[in-house]
């Protein structure tokens, strides 16, 4: 276990040296045992002739391992001949060609951190990236070697029915009460996406014939009583299967693909190679048990994971500054692909709104950093929204730049050149520049440089000429003041008082993209008339856009624009500005509603088009993104705001919210598009309803909790219940606990619903749950619904006054920390505002993240240093 005073080491990406030597092959033998298991490997080692060091010495990564025993080329080494600190192994003397064969034991059972191997409801699973695999045996744990790996299993028959591991089985037998199954990976990866289950699983089986002709056996396992919560992951893997295939040529490459369900997981899902391990809350889905968000999202997980076969598994991260190569591009491909199944418009909205109020929020924050880091102390806490979100962005814009034919031809060159190496951001962007004669120079800053541009446009009119003056400019971050042009792509078009985008050339287009790359440019236009801008369209760059607009071009934007994010981004400006003058005067809620009340119902009138999508309008900002635009952060004065307009907003437009609730009721379950929007429309309208204290909303919100079609209404219509405190809120959430204690999804929503429920009496209710014979410590889903989601989407409740809630979550911190360091420092970051707090509270939280980084893990005090150490 980390504890407290782990030496703390800064790994910089300048100091990359390659590996000093290869590993050919690992025949791996894993024995499991009660108690114990038996790690037995056997590396084919080469020396690097790319490595300007000799053969000779050889360190290997290897974490709390215990050694049995050592042995080269088939001697026994003795003490002398090696060095193990608990951290790294050192042998000398070696030849440049040698087999290095290690026995070492392990304890899965005590392994509450869930890196490497360990237990989860009776099965043994791994997880290895990013750098677990040395908890499991000696290995030059980086992601620049990569090697075959032939991989035995036993274990107890009766246990462990389901022996798996990378690959094809390619031998296997018993022993009595115990047995073996041998697996072969032809392709040679890294060992972080090595993987190993043993278990008693359901397996749902299917098969997908490839592009080229080849059967892949598709092979999902779950426990078995969640084995009816399966068919919509495997109808997610076909999609994406052949969605690979089609927009990327890239064809699955095994003869089996794998996916298992675990509970207990630190993250999302982790696309080991052939034998992909998933949190349950990512793959299990079923109507009955499973939100319409949940099945978009096990769609998009399923989808990511596959398309990591080549981005990722395939090509690799040279090191683990690179990891944005894999995962950036990864997400990607994984939006295209939502994009592709579902609305892509909608999609394009849900991703912007995602990054806008997390990604931005880290990347102006005392966490911020770049895509590409220069240095990390641990590099689990370098799996951020940056990485992962801007990351695809940064791809985006490449895409946009490129156009969808260049772009292929550089993604396919990108594949074929790299194929079984590992490479870095500068190779992928290289690959576009050679197809597109682009020069990406100046672009790759925003590999390099962190924060978030902000363009800040102005416009004049005369006499035909339309100029927009445009500058950027960087904030500092965290390590660099100094912030020198990126190159932006803005898509634009100018609608006219009509609100019809004009031409915009002499051939007539409506749309165009002006590439701002210096600190100060002006871009003109030949227009009849003066135009409101329509900028950034499809939000074609990652930066904050500052443009006076007046109400009435928002309006326009809103009621006109072609654009889906423009239409949104115009809502959320009148929804700010309108809230900005509520915080601290609430009272005039009602005259702010009444002004919004003529935009909104044009909004509504045309949510019949897409219900989904007047969903996504006519949400008010959270409170988080508020409290975001006022300082020092009042989040009473904030919540009050927020509170008052969608009380007033349900009061003024009462008729149409009545009429939507009605309109979008149904009698039967679908999972079609509109089916899924309207359940969004009709939850939102009720929830306006609920705000305003309009009539009837108890017994039909009551109605639909007694009565759901399905999940989405079930745990709406509880939430609406809790948030809005209505009569029988206490008994539905008896009720539901009730019905789904045996469900582990359903529960963590149970807990989630009432942390997030708005109020500082919140705190005092999540911390008696802390006690609730459901929560778990060691289940991190648990604890980010309980603790994970009252510190970031209930601020209210956070930052009470008296200070409790910076309590609660210093508590769970610390214990946390001690069972599972990775979650812990993850959920830490909810501290990043520290800054921003009035002296009291500020003071408050200090003190307390103080007393946890006594004793805090390196993961989770590299977190609360940077906290702590914020000057901004
Ligand atoms: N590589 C995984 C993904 O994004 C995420 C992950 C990282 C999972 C580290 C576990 C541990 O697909
Ligand atoms: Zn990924």
């Amino acid at each position: 276990m980390e504890g407290a005073n782990t030496a703390i080491t800064t790994t910089r990406l300048a100091d990359y040296q390659p590996p000093v030597y290869r590993v050919e092959q690992v025949t791996l033998d894993v024995d499991i045992h009660p108690g114990q298991t038996r790690v037995t490997s056997e590396l084919q080692l080469q020396h690097n002739p790319d490595s300007d060091q000799p053969a000779g010495e050889l360190v290997l990564n290897g974490e709390a391992l215990v050694i049995e025993s050592l042995n080269l080329d088939g001697e026994t080494l003795t003490q002398d001949s090696y060095h193990y600190d608990g951290h790294l192994l050192t042998v000398r003397d070696l030849p440049a060609q040698c087999v290095l064969t290690s026995v070492v034991t392990i304890e899965p059972e005590k392994n509450t951190a869930l890196e490497g191997l360990y237990q989860s409801n009776g099965m043994v699973c791994t997880q290895c990236e990013a750098e677990g695999f040395r908890r499991i045996t000696f290995f030059p744990d980086r992601p620049d070697v990569l090697a075959r790996f032939t991989t035995t299993v036993h274990a107890d028959k009766a246990t462990y029915p389901l022996l798996l591991s990378n690959g094809n089985p390619v031998d296997w037998g018993e022993e009595g009460t115990r047995h073996w199954v041998t697996w072969d990976d032809p392709f040679p990866k890294p060992c972080y996406l090595f993987a190993l289950v043993a278990g008693d699983l359901a397996c749902l089986e299917d098969s997908f014939n490839t592009a080229s002709g080849r059967p892949v056996a598709l092979r999902l396992y779950a426990e078995h009583r969640d084995l009816d919560k399966l068919d919509h992951a495997m109808q997610s893997l076909k999609n994406a299967m052949r969605w690979d295939e089609q927009t990327y040529g890239r064809e699955y490459d095994l003869d089996i693909y794998m996916i298992v369900a675990v509970s207990h997981f630190n993250m999302g899902a982790m696309e080991n190679k052939g034998l992909n391990i998933f949190n349950t809350a990512c793959v299990l889905a079923h109507p009955d048990t499973t939100t319409d968000a949940g099945f978009q999202r096990v769609e998009s997980v399923v989808a990511h994971e596959y398309f990591h076969n080549w981005s990722g598994n395939r090509v690799t991260c040279r090191d683990w500054f690179q990891l944005s190569l894999k995962e950036g591009f990864t997400v990607f491909r994984d939006q295209s692909f939502s994009a592709d199944m579902n609305s892509a418009a909608v999609k394009r909205v849900e991703d912007v709104d995602f990054l806008v109020n997390h990604q931005f929020p880290e990347d102006q924050g005392p966490m911020a950093h770049p895509v590409r880091p220069a240095e990390y102390q641990k590099i689990d806490n370098f799996y951020t929204l940056t990485i992962y979100e801007k990351g695809a962005e940064i791809v985006r814009m490449q895409y946009n730049l490129l156009g969808p034919e260049a772009f292929r031809r550089a993604s396919d060159r990108y594949f074929e050149q790299f194929d079984g190496q590992a490479v870095t951001c500068d190779d992928f962007v290289a690959c576009m520049e050679a197809e597109s004669g682009l020069d990406l120079s100046q672009f790759k800053r925003w590999y390099s440089q962190a924060g978030t541009p902000v363009l800040t446009v102005t416009d004049e009119y005369h006499e035909g000429q339309y100029t927009l003056h445009v500058r950027q400019h960087t904030p500092a971050t965290p390590g660099q003041p100094d912030k020198a042009p990126l190159v932006i792509p803005v898509k634009l078009a100018l609608l006219d008082s009509n609100g019809q985008a004009v031409a915009m050339d002499e051939q007539g287009n409506r749309e165009t993209v002006v590439i701002v790359d210096q600190s100060e440019q002006s871009f003109r236009f030949a227009v009849p008339e003066a135009v409101t801008p329509s900028l950034l369209r499809g939000f074609s760059a990652p930066v904050v856009l500052d443009y006076p607009y007046t109400e009435a071009q928002l309006a326009t934007l809103l009621a006109h624009d072609s654009d889906g994010y423009c239409r949104w981004n115009a809502a959320q400006r009148l929804y700010f500005s309108a809230l900005d003058r509520l915080v601290g005067d609430p009272g005039q809620a009602q005259s702010e509603a009444l002004a919004l009340k003529p935009v909104l119902e044009r909004v509504i009138e045309r949510a019949k088009e897409d219900p989904a999508q007047a969903a996504l309008l006519l949400t008010l900002p959270t409170e988080v993104a508020l409290g975001d635009r006022h300082s020092p952060l009042d989040p009473r004065a904030v919540h009050q705001a927020r509170r008052a307009l969608t009380g007033a907003l349900g009061q003024v437009l009462e008729e149409q919210w009545q009429a939507q609730q009605q309109a979008w009721q149904r009698q039967d379950f679908s999972m079609e598009g509109d089916a899924i929007g309207g359940r969004q429309m009709r939850l939102l309208a009720l929830g306006y309803l609920a705000a305003a204290g309009s009539a009837g909303v108890t017994e039909t919100v009551g109605e639909l909790f007694g009565h759901p079609l399905c999940m989405t209404e079930e745990l709406g219509a509880l939430r609406l219940l809790v948030h809005h405190g209505l009569p029988g809120a206490d008994q539905a959430l008896a009720d539901f606990a009730a019905r789904w204690q045996g469900e582990a999804l359903v529960m963590d929503q149970w807990f989630a619903v009432q942390a997030t429920c708005p109020g500082e009496d919140t705190v005092s209710v999540a911390s008696a749950l802390l006690d609730h014979p459901a929560f778990e410590w060691t289940l991190p889903n648990r604890v980010r619904a309980l603790v994970g989601t009252l510190v970031n989407a209930n601020p209210v409740a956070f930052h009470a006054a008296d200070g409790q809630g910076y309590r609660f979550f210093c508590e769970a911190l610390a214990r946390l920390d001690a069972i599972n360091p990775q979650v812990a420092a993850r959920l830490a970051n909810g501290a990043a505002r520290l800054r921003r707090l009035e002296p009291q509270r500020q003071a408050m939280l200090e003190k307390g993240l103080q007393g946890v980084q006594q004793k805090a893990s390196a993961n989770l005090s590299e977190v609360l240093s940077r906290i702590l150490t914020d000057r901004s």
